[in-house]
């Protein structure tokens, strides 16, 4: 087993920093891979960190993981809410899942209060900000000692 750890993140999130960021605060994705990668690190994981506005190259992406990472963190954005196609992708690879979202989705709009990823995550990991990536990289340290 690779300690390889794929940090996904679905549409608009290369937005972060310009994008809402009474919501999402100020720090750019950039800002948050060197965190993730750094905390990384020292928890002697290697971090493959990626965005994608596309749906499809999300999905690809978790087929292409299989039997080569450890465990997959995604923030999948409004994909959250939406897609089927990513659920079954993580489903069909059977990894542990980090699920993660910046904000308290659970405080906002009722259409964010439903994510088809949830079914198929270890745990969930909502409105810690970006050290919400942190403890999920935690999570999956945890479990592969
Ligand atoms: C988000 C929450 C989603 O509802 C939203 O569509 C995002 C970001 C978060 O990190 O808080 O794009 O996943």
């Amino acid at each position: 087993m690779t300690t390889t750890i794929l940090v996904l993140n679905g549409p608009n999130l290369n937005m972060l920093g310009i994008r809402e960021p009474e919501i999402y605060g100020g720090q750019t994705l950039a800002d948050i891979e060197a965190m993730v990668t750094a905390h990384g690190n020292k928890l002697a994981l290697e971090v493959d960190f990626r965005q994608s506005n596309h749906e499809g190259e999300l999905v690809d992406w978790i087929h292409e993981a299989s039997g080569k990472v450890a465990a997959i963190v995604i923030n999948a954005g409004a994909y959250t809410h939406t897609s089927i196609a990513i659920l079954d992708a993580l489903k069909a690879v059977g990894l542990p899942v980090y699920e993660v979202h910046l904000s308290n989705i659970y405080q906002r709009e009722e259409f964010r209060h439903y994510s088809y990823i949830s079914a198929a995550a270890t745990g969930v990991l909502c409105g810690f900000g970006a050290k919400g990536y942190l403890f999920a990289l935690e999570a999956a340290a945890a479990k592969t000692k």
